[in-house]
């Protein structure tokens, strides 16, 4: 590039440089500060060299780009640090390991449910979910028969297929131990490549934190045992953060735990988190009732009144509750619901309404999705099987007790019930999603990949603004890029040792 050419692109640079910040604050809610603009000039000048887009026309094909597109994704590797490694933060790692996972594991097995949800949102290239799975695999001897949900999501696409791949440099290893080393790597000349049996554990995904995907069961984003979000609201400014820690308010359980970055912003506006003190830890920001601010936040909500069986009422068709509030909820309230997440809130409006033959299969659907949302999930499948087996041919209903059943891991069950929603509707794109990212898990790589790629065409096919059947919320638009996401992750990762047992 000649001298002249580069001051002409240098000159358009910083003059569209406060709509670059405006468009990246808009789509990902990340703030870039003063010092940050030297890398950004980089990454547009770049993208010249990519792309060959001048500034003005890169942002222009940026506002009209979807996700998945290069354009962006080479923005986002441009204005996000990937930085992470293996047992990053001493003292956080004692306290998982001495505190958090021991509570959490101690409460389950008092609870007779051996299952636990872990999801590291920001994850980068997933040293931080590994960690977890290791310490797992210490402190759970008989760790065969728990139901594990490992969720790790970033909006970097470079860093999410690494983590799938697994593979590591020295720099990634420069806080473990030689003891972990040696148990879960392997090292191939300088790079160190993680145990693939507990690789398979631990599901990458797509999701900007930015968007209102979540919590849904239908990414997996519900009912957490535990979310790692550290060094990711660096990020973000204060409007952000606390929307952001709502919405990860309402993804944990009752009990759960919310772990962020020591030196993250905090802000716990509009949410139920409550602070624990512990040692080591730097925030001592006083609260109302002088008890230190930490940096492990405990959600606490109030004990969840246990939601009645419903099975009996079925039965008799007609379901007659205690001084029902209304024997009609309309299509508008029922939207309204489903976006305020408010799953308990949801399970006692249902609970209130008289069911009948007409309403009673679709709320009923809705009300097992809210249970499942908040972890019940035995009382979640018990409704499921009661209203299929009034209403065999809801094909929502499958649909959920699926889902419901993925979460249980019983995968064989959960399969065929995708297949039967399919055959009632072969053109229910959320059952061919959900069978693709099934079979990927059941090892069937080129199944898998076909049912999302089926997904995909049909997802396609329809109004981007439509919103997805049976997703609550998610627009076709959207799952057009999950769906693009996920292909890309698993057609490019390291899942060639996958034997596909359909093919
Ligand atoms: C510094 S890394 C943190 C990695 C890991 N959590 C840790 O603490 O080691 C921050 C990650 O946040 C991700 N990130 C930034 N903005 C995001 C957004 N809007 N949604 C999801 N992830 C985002 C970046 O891509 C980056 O991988």
């Amino acid at each position: 590039m000649t001298e002249k050419k580069r001051d002409e692109l240098i000159t358009q640079i910083k003059d569209n440089e406060s709509d670059f910040i405006k468009f990246i604050y808009e789509r990902l809610g990340i703030v870039i500060k003063t010092h940050q603009t030297h890398e950004l000039h980089k990454t547009i000048l770049n993208a010249y060299h990519k792309f060959n887009e001048e500034p003005k026309e890169y942002l222009d094909k940026l506002r009209d780009c979807q996700d998945h597109s290069p354009l962006l994704e080479h923005l986002i590797s441009g204005v996000t640090v990937g930085e992470t490694y293996f047992f990053r933060d001493k003292h956080q790692i004692n306290l998982l390991k001495d505190k958090i996972l021991i509570d959490i594991i101690q409460r389950k097995r008092e609870e007779n449910n051996l299952s636990l949800r872990i999801w590291s949102a920001g994850s980068a290239t997933g040293e931080e979910i590994y960690t977890i799975t290791m310490l797992l695999h210490e402190l759970i001897p008989d760790i065969d028969k728990w139901r594990l949900s490992l969720l790790a999501t970033d909006i970097n696409m470079e860093s999410l297929k690494k983590g799938v791949a697994g593979l590591y440099g020295e720099w990634s290893m420069r806080s473990i131990q030689d003891y972990f080393k040696r148990r879960y790597f392997t090292q191939f000349n300088k790079e160190y490549s993680f145990s693939q049996q507990l690789k398979e554990l631990v599901h990458f995904d797509y999701l900007n934190l930015n968007e209102d995907t979540y919590p849904d069961i239908f990414n997996a984003t519900n009912a957490q045992d535990l979310i790692l979000c550290r060094n990711v609201f660096i990020y973000f400014d204060a409007d952000k953060i606390t929307h952001i820690m709502k919405k990860l308010n309402a993804c944990l359980m009752p009990g759960g735990y919310l772990l962020l970055g020591a030196s993250d912003p905090v802000n716990i506006t509009g949410t139920d988190f409550i602070f624990h003190h512990h040692d080591g830890l730097v925030f001592t920001r006083p609260q109302t009732n002088d008890q230190p601010i930490k940096i492990i936040k405990t959600i606490a909500t109030e004990k969840m009144e246990p939601v009645p069986p419903v099975c009996e009422k079925i039965d008799k068709k007609v379901i007659a509750k205690p001084e029902p509030i209304s024997n009609h909820l309309d299509q508008d309230k029922i939207t309204e619901m489903l976006q305020s997440t408010n799953w308990q809130e949801i399970i006692n409006m249902i609970d209130q309404t008289i069911l009948n033959d007409s309403n009673a299969s679709f709320l009923l659907s809705i009300k097992a999705t809210a249970l499942a949302n908040l972890g019940k999930l035995s009382e979640a499948e018990r409704i499921c099987q009661s209203s299929l087996a009034l209403h065999s041919t809801n094909k929502d209903m499958y649909f959920t007790y699926a889902l419901i059943l993925i979460e249980l891991n019983q995968l064989t069950e959960a399969e065929k019930l995708l297949r039967k929603t399919l055959f009632l509707d072969h053109q229910f794109v959320p059952a061919h999603f959900q069978l693709g990212l099934l079979l990927l898990r059941n090892k069937q790589h080129e199944v898998g990949l076909k049912s999302l790629r089926n997904a995909l065409v049909i997802a396609k096919s329809k109004d981007t603004q439509e919103e997805v059947a049976g997703s609550h919320g998610l627009r076709y638009g959207q799952l057009v890029i999950m769906l693009k996401h996920e292909i890309e992750i698993h057609t490019s990762s390291g899942n060639i040792n996958y034997v596909d047992q359909n093919a």
